[in-house]
C-alpha cells in the first residue's frame, strides 16, 4: 500500500443504514479516494459485511478498485484465534461480502490462549487458497508481534490500534522515558517504535473519539480547551474540527492510517480534508496539550 496520507473507511455502524444509504457512503469514500474498508466479522452481528456484500453485488466493477479488510477472533464473551474458527470465520466473511478473496485479514484482539503455529496453520492455509493475501492484527502489543515474528510465516503488515489527541498512549510513553508521573506507565510496551521497525503499518481506530464511554470529544463539553483549540485551527485552516483531528493523526511520520467510523457523507467529506493539512509541530503538541496531557 502507498505510504502517502491515507484515510480508511470503518464500517462498524453500517448496519444501521439500508443498502441504499450504504451504497451512497461507499460511492461518495471512493470518489474521494478512499479505498481501505475495514469491517469485522461481528459487526453488527455480521450485519455490515453483509450490507457491503450487496452493495459490491450491485456494482461490478467495484471489488476490484478497492482493499477489503476484515477481522476474526472477537466472539460472544471470550476470544478465539484457534486454527478452526479462523478459517471458519474467513469463509463465512468471505460470503456475506459477496467476494472470493479479502485483501488484509486482522486478529480482531488477542486471545490468551492463542497457539501461534496453529495461526501458522490457518494463515498459510488461506494465503495458499488465494482467500486472503494480507495479514495484520489488531490490538496486539510488541511482545505479541515479536512472537508472530518467530511462529508465523505470513509477514504482520497491519496493526490496528485505538488513537487519538485524547487516547494518545502510543506516543505519550515515548516521551515519558524513565518518569515518575502516570503518563511514563507503559501501555503498550514500545507498540508503534516496534511497528516503525518492522515495516508494520499503524490502522488507528477511534480516530475521534475520547473513549466509548463519553464518545467523540467534538463539541463534547467535558473537552472544553480541545474544543478551543480545534476552533481556532479549523477557522486557520478552512475546515472542520474533525479534519483537524485527523490531521493530528496523519501529522506522525510513522504514516498511521486513520480508520473513520462515520455513517454520514457531510462528516467524511469534511474529514477527508485532513489529508491537505500539514499541522506545524507547535499545533500539534498545543493540540496534544489541549487534550489533557503534559509534558516531562
Ligand atoms: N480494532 C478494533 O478493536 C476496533 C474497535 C473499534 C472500531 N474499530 C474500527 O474503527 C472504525 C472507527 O471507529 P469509531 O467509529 O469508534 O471512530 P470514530 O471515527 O472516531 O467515531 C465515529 C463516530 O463519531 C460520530 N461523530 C460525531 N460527530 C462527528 C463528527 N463531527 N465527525 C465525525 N464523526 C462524528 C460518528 O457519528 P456519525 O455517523 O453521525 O458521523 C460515529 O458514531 C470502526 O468503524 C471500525 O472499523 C476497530
Amino acid at each position: 500500500m502507498e505510504a502517502r496520507k491515507q484515510i480508511s473507511l470503518g464500517c462498524m455502524r453500517l448496519g444501521k443504514l439500508s443498502v441504499d444509504e450504504a451504497e451512497k457512503l461507499i460511492k461518495e469514500a471512493i470518489e474521494e479516494g478512499i479505498i481501505l474498508f475495514d469491517h469485522a466479522d461481528i459487526y453488527g452481528a455480521g450485519k455490515c459485511e453483509e450490507i457491503f456484500g450487496e452493495v459490491l453485488a450491485r456494482n461490478p466493477g467495484m471489488r476490484e478498485k478497492i482493499i477489503i479488510q476484515t477481522k476474526c477472533g472477537i466472539c460472544k464473551g471470550y476470544y478465539d484465534l484457534s486454527k478452526e474458527h479462523i478459517l471458519n470465520q474467513v469463509q463465512k466473511s468471505l460470503e456475506a461480502l459477496k467476494t472470493d478473496y479479502l485483501d488484509i485479514l486482522l486478529l480482531h484482539r488477542p486471545d490468551a490462549l492463542i497457539d501461534y503455529q496453529e495461526v501458522n496453520e490457518a494463515f498459510e492455509e488461506l494465503y495458499n487458497s488465494g482467500k486472503v493475501r494480507e495479514f495484520g492484527v489488531s490490538n496486539m502489543n510488541s511482545w505479541q508481534l515479536q512472537l508472530f515474528k518467530k511462529y508465523v510465516k505470513q509477514p504482520l503488515k497491519y496493526n490496528q490500534l485505538q488513537f487519538s489527541i485524547i487516547h494518545s498512549s502510543l506516543v505519550s510513553q515515548g516521551m515519558f522515558v524513565n518518569m515518575m508521573a502516570d503518563e511514563s506507565l507503559d501501555h503498550s510496551n514500545g507498540t508503534l517504535e516496534y511497528c516503525l521497525l518492522n515495516d508494520i503499518r499503524i490502522q488507528t481506530w477511534s480516530s475521534l473519539m475520547a473513549s466509548w464511554e463519553e464518545g467523540t470529544y467534538i463539541d463534547n463539553p467535558h473537552y472544553p480547551n480541545l474544543n478551543m483549540k480545534l476552533e481556532e485551527l479549523s477557522e486557520k485552516y478552512g475546515v472542520t474540527k474533525n479534519a483537524i483531528g485527523i490531521a493530528w493523526i496523519l501529522k506522525h511520520p510513522i504514516n498511521m492510517i486513520p480508520i473513520v467510523g462515520t455513517t454520514k457523507i457531510e462528516h467524511l467529506k469534511e474529514i477527508i480534508k485532513a489529508r491537505d493539512i500539514n499541522l506545524s509541530r507547535e499545533e500539534w503538541y498545543k493540540l496534544y496539550l489541549a487534550g489533557g496531557h503534559t509534558l516531562p
